[in-house]
């Protein structure tokens, strides 16, 4: 076909991707994680993340060109984070980009990771409906986005004003003495629990505290309350129900992220919600989501699991739509901006 061959490269934080899509077709999605390497530090550590995507990104270039069975001569654009995120992290791939784009003599074009976790999803389902609601929800962002055109048209609605979910999950993992990152862990943990053994609370979505925050989240206070918890328990001396704790702080992260996204959806009359981002990776919140928009006339979207974690093959979506609407390419300065809004 003529649809532009796009490799994209992410680095902003343990996930060294690179993605090579040809228009809306997935080709090759290769991803190095150094999340082992921060495992025993409970959290990432951005300068072992920095060193390592620099170990890891020639190698997984040649791997990702090798699985789309493209040489890179054949690529007609790079597409690089250039951030929120980790600068150092960034930096690298940002870097690698601009080598390429220099060395290849094809147009450089740096995305943004957060309207990259929406992009990605037309590599599963196909165009995005436009406009659309977005639920991001990640270790580093919780966001509630409009998104009229993912190009450049997203508008946030709200934000968390302390703990990402991702954050949230983590640390609670970490609480239960389940490994890092904690997510998956509570998913799997929690499908043996009870969702109503303890009534943890849900931030924000008090009559007055949605007066100002009706669509922000904040997780620190329920964060607090497992902590209180267990402490409480551990001093009981009876052990701790580890899977009811996890199925309960489970319900409560989800409950709060499908109310306030279908509400958001709701308020800006868009009958399509995309969830992304490593926490769309839940079980729990994709069943929920699909079950509770159905009553309201919403559809929902959500990349297949491998997709919603970073990895390469969203920025090159991303650029890939980026080429197709004729947006300018990126000028060779373009700096990592660690803190890039939307
Ligand atoms: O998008 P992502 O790979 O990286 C960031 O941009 O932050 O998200 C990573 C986060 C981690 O906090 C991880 O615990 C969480 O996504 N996560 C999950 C699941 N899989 C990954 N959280 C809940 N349930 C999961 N199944
Ligand atoms: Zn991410």
């Amino acid at each position: 076909t003529d649809a532009p061959l796009v490799l994209g490269i992410e680095t902003s934080c343990d996930e060294t991707g690179v993605g090579i899509v040809r228009g809306h077709e997935l080709l090759a999605d290769a991803v190095a994680s150094s999340v082992d390497e921060h495992a025993r530090f409970g959290g990432v550590v951005p300068e072992v993340a920095s060193r390592a995507h620099l170990e890891a990104m020639v190698p997984t270039i040649e791997r990702a060109c090798e699985t789309a069975g493209v040489r890179l001569h054949d690529v007609d654009a790079i597409a690089v984070t250039s951030g929120p995120g980790l600068a150092g992290a960034l930096l690298v791939g940002v870097a690698a980009a601009k080598a390429l784009s220099v060395g290849l003599g094809k147009p450089l074009y740096g995305v943004n990771h957060l309207a990259a976790h929406v992009a990605v999803d037309q590599l599963e389902h196909g165009p995005l409906p436009e406009p659309c609601l977005a639920l991001l929800v990640s270790g580093g962002h919780s966001s509630l986005l409009r998104v009229g055109d993912v190009t450049g048209d997203v508008d946030p609605l709200g934000s968390t004003i302390d703990d990402a979910a991702g954050e949230a999950f983590d640390k609670v993992a970490r609480l239960l003495g389940l490994p890092f990152p904690g997510g998956p862990h509570i998913d799997r943990a929690a499908r043996e629990g009870n969702t109503v053994a303890i009534d943890f609370p849900r931030g924000l979505t008090s009559r007055r505290d949605l007066e100002r925050h009706r669509f922000d989240f904040s997780f620190s206070g329920l964060k607090t309350a497992v902590a209180r918890w267990v402490e409480a328990r551990e001093r009981s001396g009876e052990p701790v129900p580890v899977h009811d704790v996890a199925a309960s702080f489970q319900e409560a992260v989800c409950d709060v992220l499908v109310r306030k996204a279908l509400d958001a959806a709701t308020s800006q009359g868009v009958d399509d919600l995309l969830i992304g981002g490593g926490v769309a990776a839940n079980s729990r919140l994709r069943v929920m989501a699909e079950e509770r928009a159905a009553s309201r006339g919403i559809r929902v979207r959500v990349p297949r699991p491998g997709l919603c974690t970073d990895n390469g093959a969203m920025v090159a979506a991303l650029g890939a739509e980026m080429v197709a609407r004729n947006r300018p390419a990126s000028a060779l300065d373009l700096p990592a901006d660690s803190s890039l809004p939307v």
